[in-house]
């Protein structure tokens, strides 16, 4: 029986090695782009009669219908840390949510919780039914909500975009979100080495580093949380 921990060691360090030779090199970049709150924010109306609005409790099922990773768990674990949800409604059905965090974030692309300072806000999750894009629906909500945080006290608000991503690029850029740096990871045989770099913006509570451990780049202490 004595045997068995070191069975199942061996059983791991197996599988790791597995997954590094089948996945021997991997990369991972999103654009860091940032909105200033202070400056004059662009007036965007949306090309369809729609009514934009903070979503409710009411609205958990279509917003769990639009984004069917969610759970009203989650939802309920994000407003407790202070995260928002947005959408745009046209004739009553929902077309468009977006989320927001203050705080503190998750981006699963990257597999990294990362802080946020007391004035900013990050927008993520946006999400226009496919027959409603181009409408300029997700910039108005954005902007809307922007505003909102803005009254609040929020001076910065920032977005990660994957680069090709150009549906996104293009809203964004309407919404007057500019460029301010790269966030990504490296994965060589296993071993995982982040990467964040900004110039005149970004995240205030993330040190600008070159391949770094998750540990030397965000606080360990709020990773781990389910979002
Ligand atoms: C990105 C997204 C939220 C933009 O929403 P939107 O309400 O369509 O925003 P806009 O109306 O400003 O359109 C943005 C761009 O989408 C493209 N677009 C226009 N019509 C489109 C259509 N029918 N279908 C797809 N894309 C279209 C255009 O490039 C447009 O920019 P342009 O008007 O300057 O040419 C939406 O495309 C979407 O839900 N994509 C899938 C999820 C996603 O990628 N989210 C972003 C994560 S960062």
């Amino acid at each position: 029986m004595e045997h068995k921990p070191d069975g199942l060691k061996g059983t791991v360090v197996r599988s790791r090695l597995q997954r590094a030779l089948a996945h021997p090199f991997g990369f991972r970049r999103l654009l860091v782009r940032e909105l200033r709150l202070n400056e004059d924010l662009p007036s965007i109306e949306p090309r369809v009669p729609a009514t934009l609005c903070r979503l409710g409790p009411e609205d958990w099922s279509d917003l769990i219908a639009l984004r069917p990773f969610l759970t009203e768990e989650v939802i309920r674990l994000r407003l407790s840390n202070g995260h928002r949800f947005y959408g745009a409604r046209v004739d009553g059905r929902t077309v468009h949510v977006q989320a927001m965090a203050v705080g503190k974030a998750f981006n699963s692309f990257l597999d990294i919780v990362f802080p946020l300072s007391p004035v900013e806000i990050y927008f993520y999750e946006a999400y226009t039914l496919p027959e409603y894009r181009g409408q300029h629906i997700s910039p108005a909500v954005t902007v809307w909500a922007a505003a909102e945080m803005r009254k609040a006290g929020y001076e910065r608000a920032l977005v990660f975009i994957y680069p090709h991503n150009r549906p996104a690029l293009q809203a964004n850029a309407r919404q007057g979100f500019r460029q301010v740096g790269h966030f990504g990871y490296v994965d060589l045989l296993g071993v995982r080495r982040y990467f964040y770099w900004s110039r005149g913006g970004g995240f205030e509570r993330v040190p600008n580093r070159l391949l770094v451990r998750k540990q030397s780049l965000v606080p360990m202490d709020i990773q781990g949380t389910i979002w």
